[in-house]
């Protein structure tokens, strides 16, 4: 397994990542990959809110060797770290989404696949058997197509679902809107689970528009697996979404994609936490960049967090080996966390470690 310096760049430091992807990616890719919608201030809110949440270290509490493993979603993983479903991943590296299932693998993390991949979901599957994948699955006006994908995601051997509820309309992207809605149109990169479509399809909504909660029972009775339904902010919505079958839900505001006024997910945690209780399992995405914001969202009642543009930076920068690194990064800086919070387990943290309850 590399270092984290190996290979170039700092894996503990995500910024010199970023601004060393930059330098590598396609300028409409970078800014479609890094943008948020409007004037970016929900994207700005992901990042900033993790650190004003400081933790009451506890002491004297025997934590040499912290145990990182969870359950999530019916997953075990050796730590509280999952992909974030994101498409386009072979515009950032040749081999895509393969090499960041590969990535997740290697370090027990899981990976969650987009609807919108440039790899066919049985080739990742192949790719990294052994390893847990998640799909992500929107709800396309072709409800047969959508079925399509959720059963062949089920019989290829993805474990869980989450649904994308935040995304029925497009976020206004301003960088994109510069570029003129133009990908590169990289040789061979398409969008294969539905149909080989071309990249343009970022832009054009092929989303149903109006959705409610019995689109969740619909998902689980088409894939058979448990579903998590990404992109709740509120905690009746949460509520809603358990009642309707959901198996967990994740705190999202998509990266600060979609709606520009959102509040933070960081912000909205603790109340979801609260209105689901033990019913359900409770993710979060959204700026999450070091072990302290993965144990900060822990403590706050997430069982695990959801990690987005990292990724693609990382992958950017040296394919498998670069995301591997990062990861590995990130699961150190939470082992270290958790033991100078005196937690013998990712599981055994609570609110006592918050200087302050949300
Ligand atoms: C380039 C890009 C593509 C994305 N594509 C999807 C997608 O296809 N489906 C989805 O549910 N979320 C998508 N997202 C949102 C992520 O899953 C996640 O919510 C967000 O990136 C987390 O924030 P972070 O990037 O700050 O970690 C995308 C995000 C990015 C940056």
């Amino acid at each position: 397994m590399p270092g984290t310096e190996a290979l170039g760049v700092d894996y503990a430091d995500l910024d010199q990542v970023e601004a060393s992807a930059k330098d590598i990616l396609h300028p409409a890719v970078y800014d479609f990959f890094a943008g948020g919608a409007g004037d970016e201030s929900a994207l700005a809110a992901n990042l900033a809110s993790w650190r004003t949440i400081r933790l009451r270290p506890r002491v004297l509490r025997p934590a040499a060797h912290p145990d990182t493993s969870v359950t999530v979603l019916g997953s075990t993983l050796a730590a509280p770290i999952v992909i974030a479903p994101m498409g386009y991943q072979r515009l950032a590296h040749p081999d895509g989404e393969r090499a960041t299932a590969v990535a997740a693998a290697r370090v027990g993390a899981a990976m969650t696949l987009s609807t919108y991949a440039t790899t066919r979901l049985e080739d990742v599957r192949a790719a990294a058997p052994d390893g847990v994948q998640w799909f992500q699955t929107y709800i396309l006006q072709d409800r047969g197509l959508t079925a399509d994908l959720l059963q062949r995601a089920a019989a290829s051997g993805f474990t869980a679902v989450l649904l994308t509820v935040d995304a029925t309309v497009p976020g206004d992207r301003r960088r994109d809107r510069r570029h003129g809605y133009a990908l590169p149109h990289a040789d061979g990169i398409d969008l294969p689970n539905l149909g080989g479509v071309g990249l343009d399809a970022a832009y054009s909504s092929r989303l149903e528009a109006d959705l409610g909660p019995d689109v969740i029972g619909w998902v689980r009775e088409v894939s058979g697996l448990p579903v998590a339904v990404k992109g709740v902010l509120h905690p009746d919505d949460a509520r809603v979404c358990v009642d309707a079958g959901a198996a967990g839900v994740v705190v999202s505001n998509h990266g600060g994609r979609q709606l520009d006024a959102a509040m933070a997910s960081a912000d909205a945690l603790a109340d979801v936490v609260n209105a689901v209780g033990d019913r359900a399992d409770v993710l979060v995405d959204g700026g999450v960049r070091r072990g302290a914001d993965v144990v900060r969202a822990l403590a706050l009642g997430a069982r695990a967090v959801l990690v987005g543009r990292p990724v693609l930076w990382a992958l950017a920068h040296d394919g498998e080996e670069g995301v591997t690194a990062m990861l590995t990064a990130l699961i150190d800086g939470i082992g270290e966390c958790l033991r100078m919070c005196g937690a013998p387990s990712a599981t055994a943290l609570g609110a006592d470690v918050l200087a302050r309850v949300r």
